[in-house]
């Protein structure tokens, strides 16, 4: 049921705060400690694992780029991110001391099932982040992280994938710990940010009215642009999916530092410009960026920190959502983007739940 809302879509957005905890909360002991039971990795395990490979399609492939900084962050781990229809066909290598990450929501995506049988097959110890216990991918794996989102029943992706990046955190977090490339108070610390997402995921959704009247001011475009740098990049990417899945406006996702390569050429007189600006060190770069984009005529809607005054100088439209630690920020910057996605593709009258020419689960190649 859509539990009192008028779409899956927005019951599923809802959704996030309890899938963000029950992927977390339930695997914590009375000490704190992560405990991850399909996994059956041990420190002698992790030590001998020198590279890692994530991969997945669509949204479960940009939780993939967020799972790569936690885990090179936290557990030092080399790690490739690859769409599983490009890393089958890429002859890639793989032996015993390498791992491959998929991460499915549905469980069933056939391109990311063969990835899995071919790294199998070539030595490597295969996990699976998906959110259907049974499903195809969970079996094929040798270790399982199933995330509790609950079944997600609207075609574009939205509590799944809070729920992948919180998966990534916890993994790293845990690899970290059995690897000793973190200290047990940097560990328990993490945890605690972790829990106080949910939250401040609830805060920016109590802000919906707002940032509806923002997405009213680019419902009517042709096209549009998401910039962002580092892992705001990674929002940016799935936010400009999330859009044209379902506005069918067609979006493309820039790293803001590439702007002058080429790309900056597309921008016109009133373009919708969506900047994600959250990491701090990357901030003052984002805002001459902003400044670029303004001086071709763009619209700029930037989404940031509160307490950000910087930001409001140089864009048309601002959205504050809560701070938290630079490498958790994907959590919380990429739940306005789902809510214009919604808002803007409703006002252009579209079936939200179920886009033209899109299925659930992709289970041809
Ligand atoms: C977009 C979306 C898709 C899926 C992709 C992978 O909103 O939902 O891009 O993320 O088809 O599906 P799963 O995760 O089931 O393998």
């Amino acid at each position: 049921s859509k539990g009192g809302f008028d779409h899956f879509m927005m019951k599923e957005i809802y959704d996030q705060p309890q899938a963000i905890h029950d992927t977390l909360m339930r695997r914590l002991d009375e000490d704190g400690m992560i405990h991850l039971d399909d996994i059956k990795l041990t420190k002698e395990d992790l030590d001998g694992i020198t590279k890692m490979y994530i991969v997945a399609c669509g949204t479960a492939y940009h939780a993939g780029l967020v799972g790569k900084y936690a885990i090179e962050k936290l557990a030092k781990v080399p790690v490739e991110v690859d769409i599983a229809s490009e890393f089958r066909y890429s002859d890639p290598f793989i032996d015993e001391h390498t791992m491959l990450i998929v991460v499915s929501q549905s469980g069933e995506t056939a391109d990311t099932l063969a990835a899995m049988k071919l790294a199998k097959a070539k030595g490597a110890r295969v996990l699976a982040i998906t959110n259907v216990v049974g499903s195809s991918v969970a079996r094929e794996a040798h270790d399982v992280f199933y995330t509790w989102a609950g079944p997600e029943i609207a075609v574009a992706s939205t509590k799944a994938y809070t729920a992948q990046m919180i998966a990534f955190y916890m993994i790293a977090l845990d690899f970290a710990y059995k690897k000793g490339t973190i200290t047990l108070e940097a560990y328990h610390e993490t945890i605690k940010k972790i829990e106080a997402l949910a939250p401040l995921v609830q805060e920016i959704l109590a802000d919906k009215d707002e940032i509806e009247k923002i997405a009213m001011d680019m419902k009517d475009a042709q096209n549009a642009f998401y910039l962002g740098r580092g892992v705001d990049y990674t929002t940016a990417r799935e936010a400009a999916l999330k859009l044209k899945e379902i506005s069918y406006i067609y979006t493309e996702a820039f790293a803001a530092g590439e702007l002058k390569h080429g790309p900056i050429a597309l921008i016109d007189q009133g373009t919708p410009v969506l900047c994600i600006v959250t990491q701090e060190a990357l901030e003052e770069k984002m805002i001459s960026n902003i400044k670029e984009v303004k001086a071709r005529g763009a619209f700029v809607i930037a989404i940031t920190r509160k307490g950000n005054t910087e930001v409001a100088k140089v864009a048309d439209d601002v959205i504050y959502i809560p701070g938290a630690d630079d490498l958790l920020m994907p959590v919380l910057s990429v739940i306005p983007t789902q809510l214009i996605s919604y808002y803007v593709s409703i006002a252009r009258g579209n079936d939200v739940d179920k886009p033209r020419n899109l299925a659930k689960s992709v289970t041809v190649e």
